[in-house]
């Protein structure tokens, strides 16, 4: 038995996504409000004889170790040390607006710093420019909590008040190309909205807060995925659903509800009408953040 460091990589998902403008280079500027779930896939991480990477778990079909993978990148940039092999886990959907790739190569790099006996969650300039330049989701997952980031995803502010949220989140099994829909909002005008004056600390408040926001990218990609229309109408139409939004640049959208029974209750349904659909019950806000669990393997 070898000593191993588990670490967990929750699902991002985008409460709100407001596209303010275009850099030069042509990435767009960001206003969202994100948080992280309690579902997600895990690393385990321990030593070797040589660096190795394994892929696992329900969603791992289709993903290759070999494949220039966001944790293999990860580890070659910021761990010098002896050897390591990693084990990924997968049980989020790939390609699906709820951080994916970018949850695990954070997952990593907290991991590593873990290993090396850092703070898991800091990072200094240069490193989150490195893992900016990786994936523009990367530093904000590094962070793993509730916040309101900008830029193009550099400038995290963490809002530590909004409540957990039971919430579903549903992914109808279509990959949506990052590019493809950030390319189809070119000329769009999003009016801005603005920020809020204080920080909704219950349900009903962020409820009422997320109904005057919305996601930029859910008109671009369900043009490109029209089945995206049938998960929102899907979860619209669960018991007490408060709320339906579309995630990052989607296919996954979540619904809110006042209670987790009503979360299951509503995730239960989704799951018998539509069992080709990925379906998951998460407890949304959650403080995730390092989560570095010593297990052996
Ligand atoms: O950084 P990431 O690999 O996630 O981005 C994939 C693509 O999505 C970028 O190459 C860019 O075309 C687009 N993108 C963007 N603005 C962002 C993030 C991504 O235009 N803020």
């Amino acid at each position: 038995m070898a000593d191993a460091i588990r670490v967990f990589a929750p699902a991002k998902i985008n409460l709100s996504l407001h596209v303010v403008g275009q850099r030069s280079d042509g990435y767009h500027l960001l206003d969202s409000v994100v948080a992280f779930a309690d579902v997600g896939d895990t690393l385990t991480i321990s030593d070797a004889s040589a660096p190795t990477l394994t892929i696992g778990g329900p969603e791992a079909s289709g993903l290759s170790p070999s494949d220039g993978n966001l944790v293999t990148e990860v580890a070659r940039r910021f761990w010098s040390g002896a050897p390591l092999q990693i084990h990924l886990e997968k049980r989020l959907p790939v390609a699906a607006g709820i951080g994916g790739g970018s949850a695990d190569a954070a997952a990593c790099y907290r991991g590593l710093r873990g290993l090396a006996g850092y703070d898991p969650v800091a990072m200094d300039e240069s490193a989150r420019d490195a893992l900016l330049a990786l994936g523009a989701d990367i530093p904000m997952c590094v962070v793993s909590r509730t916040a309101r980031v900008t830029g193009i995803g550099e400038r995290i502010a963490p809002l530590p008040d909004i409540p957990p949220l039971p919430t579903v989140l549903v992914n109808p099994r279509v990959g949506v190309p990052t590019p493809m829909v950030f390319r189809m909002l070119e000329g769009k005008d999003n009016p801005p909205i603005d920020a809020p004056d204080a920080t909704p600390d219950t349900l009903d408040a962020v409820i009422d807060w997320l109904e005057e926001q919305r996601n930029d990218l859910a008109a671009p990609a369900l043009s490109i995925a029209p089945v995206i229309g049938d998960v929102l109408d899907a979860i619209h139409r669960t018991e007490e659903c408060r709320l339906a939004r579309m995630s990052g640049s989607g296919a996954t959208c979540f619904g809110i509800y006042p209670t987790v029974a009503a979360a299951k209750a509503a995730a239960r349904m989704l799951s018998r009408d539509w069992p080709d659909w990925w379906v998951a019950a998460a407890k949304t806000g959650v403080d995730v953040k390092p989560q570095l669990i010593r297990a052996t393997t």
